[in-house]
């Protein structure tokens, strides 16, 4: 089974979104799944510049001469795609967008109607691809990650994809409180790596699991009240 992962948060492998999918993904491989990760921060993707050249021009080619035509195949080939995010601005960061984005060449310019809705037909030979969001953010209800499921769902149905659920990490600078504090959260790591295995083993990931990586790792208030108190630590450390 082969997996392809793109992490697009900045922090690369130190961010809060990489402690989750670095658990997912090996319990992935030790499911026996043939894992790749990449970091949108570590390629050279530009943004489409929308002229529609891979279509019209040189069919399958873009424009641009960069990263993307190595992954462009990689992505063709996996049975499973992780794009993995912290939530920016409510959606995906800037540089998973690119590289979504600049997947166009694999698509089919023609329409048709599919499911009484107006769509592009399925490129030849495209197999059947599963996909999994893996992302945190920072402010503290599940309700944050709202748009960006709306998002993943459309573009799997778009694609023909199935879209194979979320691993989700609200309020993930509690970790960061909670490791100052010495008080433990291995579970969720736990779970995200248990999914992983569930995924290639059983082709699905439990609610169960699904539900401890998201779990509550502190109240409301207090999480409020400790990135308060960190802001003004900072502000204050700022004026001297
Ligand atoms: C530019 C920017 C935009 C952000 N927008 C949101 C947002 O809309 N909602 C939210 O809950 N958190 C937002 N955050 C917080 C991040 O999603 C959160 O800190 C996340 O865990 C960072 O993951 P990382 O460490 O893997 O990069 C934003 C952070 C940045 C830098």
């Amino acid at each position: 089974m082969k997996v392809i992962a793109i992490n697009g948060s900045p922090k690369v492998d130190d961010g809060n979104t990489a402690r989750i999918l670095n658990s997912f993904l090996d319990g992935m491989k030790e499911s026996g799944a043939e894992v790749e990760l990449f970091h949108t921060r570590k390629l050279k993707i530009k943004p489409c510049l929308g002229e529609f050249h891979c279509w019209f021009n040189t069919p399958g080619k873009c424009l641009h001469d960069d990263d993307m035509g190595m992954l462009i195949p990689k992505l063709e080939e996996a049975d499973i795609t992780i794009y993995s995010t912290p939530l920016y601005a409510d959606g995906v960061s800037g540089p998973l967008k690119n590289l979504i984005d600049r997947q166009i060449p694999r698509g089919n310019p023609k329409l048709e109607f599919r499911d009484g809705e107006c769509r592009h037909p399925p490129c030849k030979n495209q197999k059947p691809g599963k996909l999994v969001l893996v992302s945190s953010c920072g402010l503290w209800e599940m309700s944050h990650f709202d748009p960006v499921l709306v998002h993943m769902k459309a573009y799997c149905k778009n694609m023909m994809w199935d879209f194979m659920g979320a691993l989700l990490r609200p309020h993930a600078p509690a970790m960061g409180f909670l490791d100052e504090r010495g008080e433990k959260y291995d579970d969720i790591f736990e779970a995200a790596k248990e999914a992983g295995k569930q995924l290639i083993t059983e082709g699905m990931m439990s609610e169960k699991n699904i539900e401890t990586v998201s779990r509550e790792l502190m109240p409301p208030e207090e999480f409020v009240d400790s990135l308060n108190e960190l802001v003004q630590t900072i502000f204050q450390a700022m004026k001297k």
